[in-house]
């Protein structure tokens, strides 16, 4: 870069107005203004001349991506909190920086991932279908009866920020009883704060919990984690969500579990190859599906866009990113 030139920055996709006003007022910033993800050979052409690229969830960024390149591009700031989409071991053998998102969007995901709980306990997707179709008859005793949520055992997979703030709103809001798998231990002050217990296995805490509600990283390493076994150690009549990542959860085994009337029900904001939903699952009972809104406020979108843009000052500054992940 030319001593005094502004770094090229590219952002993949659209983002708030306020963040991206910022950006080209700090970079030369360049946004792909179709708004769509970008194919592997526009990310080719971008590595080797941006010296910053803003991807987010939709943008695979696998090893063929990277492969064989001399990139320009110094650092991935990604929009978002989860980055598997990105093959950061690759990235980095180029000598890239990998930055996330954290923080910043626990709430407002914790928030869907208690929406997706209530919405699925309550028949509130199915109410408010038969509503709009006209096919409401009137109150009646046993109509659309679901089931309580308060005080029942929740379940959560990883212990994160996110996972955190699940526990918080089920415990304080709702008296639930928090049981919490995590891949390292979790400090005793931390499960005390929603009076948790940390189980030794997702075995375990899927046969101990009414709810359980997923909050740990997607990728390879976590690829059909809930899967037909675990499915099956559920008690009968209990509730999977996901606000994670599609690829957690085996979702023809969900599928067959919901259609066979294993589990009482489901409720999924994300899809392992998102947008596309499988089939099986359009035609699941007891499902409530949402398209990935995690992080979808106005809040959150641009804290995240702001937090991009800390990472980026602190690289462009010579200086270590918060948010470094790779
Ligand atoms: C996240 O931040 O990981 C959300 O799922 C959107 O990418």
């Amino acid at each position: 870069m030319a001593e005094n030139a502004r770094p090229r920055v590219l952002v993949t996709r659209r983002w708030p107005a306020a963040v991206e006003d910022k950006l080209s007022e700090l970079y030369d910033a360049e946004f792909n203004s179709e708004d769509v993800p970008m194919t592997v050979e526009d990310f080719r052409a971008a590595l080797v001349a941006f010296d910053a690229v803003l991807p987010t969830v939709t943008d695979r960024m696998g090893p063929e991506v990277f492969d064989g390149l001399v990139p320009r591009t110094k650092i991935l700031g990604n929009y978002g909190v989860g980055f598997s989409h990105i093959d950061t071991a690759a990235a980095s053998r180029l000598g890239i920086v990998v930055t996330n998102t954290p923080d910043v969007l626990s709430d407002c995901t914790a928030d869907i991932a208690m929406t997706l709980l209530l919405m699925v306990a309550r028949r509130a997707g199915e109410g408010e279908r038969e509503l709009r179709a006209g096919a409401w008859t009137g109150w009646r005793p046993t109509h659309l009866v679901g089931t309580k949520v308060t005080g029942k055992v929740l379940g959560i997979v990883g212990f994160g920020r996110i996972g955190q703030e699940m526990a918080r709103r089920a415990h304080h809001g709702f008296g639930m009883t928090i049981l919490v798998q995590n891949r390292s231990k979790v400090a005793q002050e931390v499960l005390d704060q929603v009076g948790a217990v940390q189980v030794d296995s997702v075995e375990a805490l899927m046969e101990a919990s009414d709810f359980v509600s997923l909050h740990c990283p997607g990728g390879a390493a976590n690829r059909h984690l809930v899967n037909a076994d675990r499915l099956a150690r559920m008690k009968p009549g209990g509730f999977l969500i996901n606000t994670a990542r599609g690829e957690v959860v085996d979702e023809a085994a969900l599928a067959a579990a919901l259609t066979e009337g294993r589990i009482g029900g489901a409720g999924l904001d994300v899809f392992d190859g998102e947008p596309r939903v499988a089939p099986e699952l359009m035609a699941a009972p007891n499902l409530v599906m949402l398209p990935h809104l995690g992080s979808a406020t106005r809040e959150t979108r641009e804290a995240m866009g702001f937090r991009v843009l800390d990472n980026l000052a602190a690289f462009f500054a010579g200086e270590a990113p918060p948010d470094r992940v790779a």
